[in-house]
C-alpha cells in the first residue's frame, strides 16, 4: 500500500470519526427536547387548574367564577367553553374588544384540561364527549357543514364578515377540539349547535369535515385565498379579459 493511498484512508477515518463525535454531542446537548420531555406533566389535577384559574383568569372572571366587571360569570358554561377559549388563544383576554380575537395559546394541553375540570367542577355544562373528534362520516360532515356553517364562515372555510365590526373567523387554525367546542359553546354571535340540533355523530362528522377541507391538497392548481366562486370569477374576469383587452390594443396599435 502505498502511502498517499494510506494517508487518505486515515483522513477518512478521522473525518467519521469528527462526524460521529458531533452526531454525539448534538444528541446528547443540542437536539431539540422531544415534544414528551417538554410538556408539562401528562396529567394534572383539579386543585392545579384552581391554581391556573386563579393567577390567569380570576382577575376578570372572579375568585369563584361568579364574573365581575372585567368578564362574565363562567358558573355553568362547562368544560367544552373553556377549551374552546384557552385553546384557541382567546383568553386570557388580553383588552376589550368587539370580539375576542384568536391569539398565541398560553397554555398547555394539560393544563387546558385542568382549568377546563376545575371550571367543569363548579356548575357543570357540556363537556367534550370521550374517544376520537375526527371519525365522522366525511361526506356527511360536508353537506352538513354547508348546510350549518357556510353561511358565515364560507364554503370553503375562509370566514367572512358579519354585521357590527364582528367577523365569522378562518378554520384553518382551529384544531379538532377548537372545532367541536366552537358548536357545543357558540361563542359570540355564532348559534350554539346542542346535541338535539346536531347529534355526538353529526358534530364529528363536521370536525371531521372541517379539518380535511383546510388541509386537503389542491389538485385544481392554487387557490385563491378560498373565498368562493365571485371573487375567483372577478379575478379570472380582470386578468383574463384585461390581458385579451390589452393584447388587442397591441396588435390594433402594430396594424
Ligand atoms: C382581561 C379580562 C379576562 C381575562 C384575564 C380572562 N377572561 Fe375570559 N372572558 C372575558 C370577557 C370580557 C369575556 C366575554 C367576551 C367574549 O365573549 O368575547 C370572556 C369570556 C370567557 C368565556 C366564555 C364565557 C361564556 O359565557 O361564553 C370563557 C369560557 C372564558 N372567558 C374563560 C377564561 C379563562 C379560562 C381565562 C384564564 C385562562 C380567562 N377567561 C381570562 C375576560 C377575561
Ligand atoms: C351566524 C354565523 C355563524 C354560523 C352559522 C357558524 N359560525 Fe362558527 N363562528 C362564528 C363567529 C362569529 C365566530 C367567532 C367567535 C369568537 O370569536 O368568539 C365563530 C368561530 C368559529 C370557530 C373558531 C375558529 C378559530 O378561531 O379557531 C370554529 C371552529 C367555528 N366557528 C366552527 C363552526 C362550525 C363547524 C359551524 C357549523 C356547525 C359554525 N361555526 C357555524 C359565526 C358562525
Amino acid at each position: 500500500m502505498s502511502t498517499s493511498r494510506t494517508s487518505r484512508l486515515s483522513n477518512y477515518a478521522v473525518l467519521l470519526l469528527a462526524l460521529t463525535m458531533v452526531g454525539g454531542l448534538y444528541t446528547a446537548f443540542g437536539a431539540p427536547k422531544s415534544a414528551a420531555t417538554e410538556q408539562a406533566p401528562q396529567s394534572l389535577s383539579v386543585e392545579d387548574g384552581r391554581r391556573l384559574y386563579l393567577q390567569g383568569c380570576s382577575t376578570c372572571h372572579g375568585l369563584d367564577l361568579e364574573g365581575g366587571a372585567g368578564g362574565p360569570s363562567l358558573v355553568g358554561v362547562g368544560a367544552s367553553a373553556v377549551v374552546f377559549q384557552v385553546e384557541s388563544g382567546r383568553m386570557p383576554l388580553a383588552f376589550g374588544t368587539v370580539q375576542a380575537p384568536r391569539k398565541k395559546v398560553r397554555y398547555t394541553t394539560p393544563e387546558i384540561d385542568a382549568l377546563a375540570a376545575y371550571i367543569q367542577r363548579n356548575g357543570g355544562g357540556p363537556v367534550l364527549p370521550t374517544g376520537s373528534l375526527t371519525d365522522g362520516d366525511l361526506q356527511e360532515g360536508g353537506e352538513m357543514f354547508r348546510t350549518n356553517c357556510a353561511s358565515c364562515h364560507n364554503a370553503g372555510g375562509a370566514g367572512g364578515a358579519l354585521t357590527y365590526g364582528k367577523y365569522a373567523p378562518s378554520l384553518k387554525p382551529a384544531s379538532a377540539r377548537v372545532i367541536y367546542t366552537a358548536m357545543q359553546h357558540g361563542p359570540e354571535s355564532m348559534p350554539r349547535f346542542g346535541d338535539n340540533q346536531l347529534s355526538v355523530e353529526e358534530k364529528k362528522a363536521i370536525t371531521r369535515y372541517v379539518r380535511y377541507l383546510m388541509t386537503a391538497a389542491q389538485p385544481g392548481g392554487n387557490d385563491l385565498g378560498r373565498f368562493g366562486p365571485v371573487p375567483e370569477g372577478l379575478v379570472v374576469f380582470l386578468v383574463g379579459i384585461g390581458s385579451l383587452v390589452v393584447l388587442t390594443l397591441w396588435i390594433g396599435n402594430r396594424a
